[in-house]
């Protein structure tokens, strides 16, 4: 018996994909793929490295169409040309224990003109991006159309290169979420508008990935999505919203919800109760109805049982992870003591991290933190 037991209990999930314990590998951009979208042999050791322990590994978000791509280094689900070595990422990640899932995703706003065809940056509205350095125009109806139809054909890519599952990146300001905010989206037809429009887009882009797996998949295949419970900025998103969210995501018999906070036990601002984790209002709200994954600058064994105490079934790490490796193996030895959280200067190699993420960890002061 150990206090860490209840990381280690098994879960099946909906489509009947099981995942051997509750820890998840965040989706974690490593600016490490090919320049063509396709997977770089540093990205397959870099999983390798890390796949050993986790129940599931949700891959660097993957851009659906072209006009998608937000970084440099992107894995690519848009072309069938990325299925054959999208196959090695899969039985990279399933032949060390974990299961696969890749996270779809389109950059909308976000992405630098320089990786967009034509540096043609788009949007559900006409908008700058959030650091102000490109400006997007809005899509056409059709064009709309095109990207949820997209969604379905990067699901049927994941499905045949071998993975477990999709999960579907609605979350950290990019096109879905771009779609389900009224900050960003200002359109008056179809995708736009009340609430109920601005859900339009998303619940689409469930049902194309969910068409596609019915069509396509022939072994139990999860569908994820993940979304960000609030945003900043007035009009944004408000909890109020996601409760919304959340209740049409819940009708959809998705595998599971995953809430990006860069903080677990951040604070509601606006809609809900002001001042009360965000993520204690929502696991109240979804009331066991699908299982939530929760994240956000968990370190220890310690802090991951007490996020769990709120009742969520799943958490995920991010940069302990790529801080530490072997954070599941060390805690199922009993070597909590052992587990690093913060980086050395001279931690590239031995911790397998490709080059350009490691750049770019040490060229963003505060992002990581680093031992003396
Ligand atoms: C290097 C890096 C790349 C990231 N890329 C993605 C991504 O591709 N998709 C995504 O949804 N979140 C991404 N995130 C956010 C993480 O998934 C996670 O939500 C966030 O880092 C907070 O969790 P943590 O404190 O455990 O790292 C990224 C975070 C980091 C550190």
């Amino acid at each position: 018996m150990s206090k860490y037991d209840k990381l280690f209990e098994p879960i099946t999930f909906k489509s009947g994909v099981r995942a051997e314990n509750r820890i998840v590998m965040a989706p974690m951009t490593h600016y490490s793929s090919n320049d063509d979208g396709t997977i770089s042999d540093a990205e397959l050791r870099y999983y390798a490295e890390r796949a050993k322990g986790p129940g599931m590994v949700v891959t660097a978000c993957a851009n659906v169409t072209e006009n998608g791509k937000a970084f440099t280094g992107q894995p690519g689900a848009h072309t069938d040309e990325m299925v054959e070595s999208m196959k090695k990422l899969a039985q990279t990640i399933q032949q060390n224990g974990a299961k696969a899932v890749v996270q779809i995703h389109h950059g909308g706003r976000e992405c630098p003109a320089e990786l967009v065809p034509g540096g043609d940056v788009v949007s559900a509205s006409e908008t700058d991006s959030s650091d102000g350095s490109v400006h997007a125009r809005a899509l056409t109806g059709e064009e709309t159309a095109e990207i949820v139809k997209a969604f379905g054909e990067a699901t049927r890519r994941v499905i045949e290169a071998g993975f477990d599952g999709v999960e579907i990146h609605g979350a950290n300001g990019y096109l879905i979420q771009q779609f389900f905010s009224p900050y960003t989206n200002r359109r008056e037809d179809e995708w736009g508008g009340s609430l109920e429009k601005r859900l339009a887009f998303p619940l689409a882009v469930v049902d194309a990935v969910k068409k596609a797996v019915a069509e396509y998949a022939d072994r139990p295949f999860l569908v994820g999505y993940r979304l960000s419970p609030e945003e900043p900025y007035e009009p944004g998103i408000t909890m109020d919203d996601t409760f919304a969210l959340l209740d049409a995501l819940m009708e959809k018999e998705l595998d599971y919800v995953h809430i990006s906070l860069q903080h677990f036990w951040s604070k509601a601002r606006r809609g809900g109760e002001p001042g009360r984790p965000r993520m204690e209002q929502i696991v109240e709200h979804v009331a066991g109805r699908v299982p939530l994954i929760g994240v956000g600058s968990l370190h220890t064994g310690d802090e991951v049982l007490k996020a769990m105490e709120t009742d969520v079934p799943l958490i995920a790490l991010g940069r302990e992870l790529v801080m530490e490796p072997h954070w599941v193996e060390k805690i199922k030895a009993g070597q909590e003591d052992a587990i690093q959280t913060a980086l050395r200067k001279d931690d590239r190699e031995r911790l397998v991290i490709p080059e350009p993420l490691w750049k770019m960890i040490i060229s963003t002061p505060g992002w990581f933190p680093f031992a003396e």
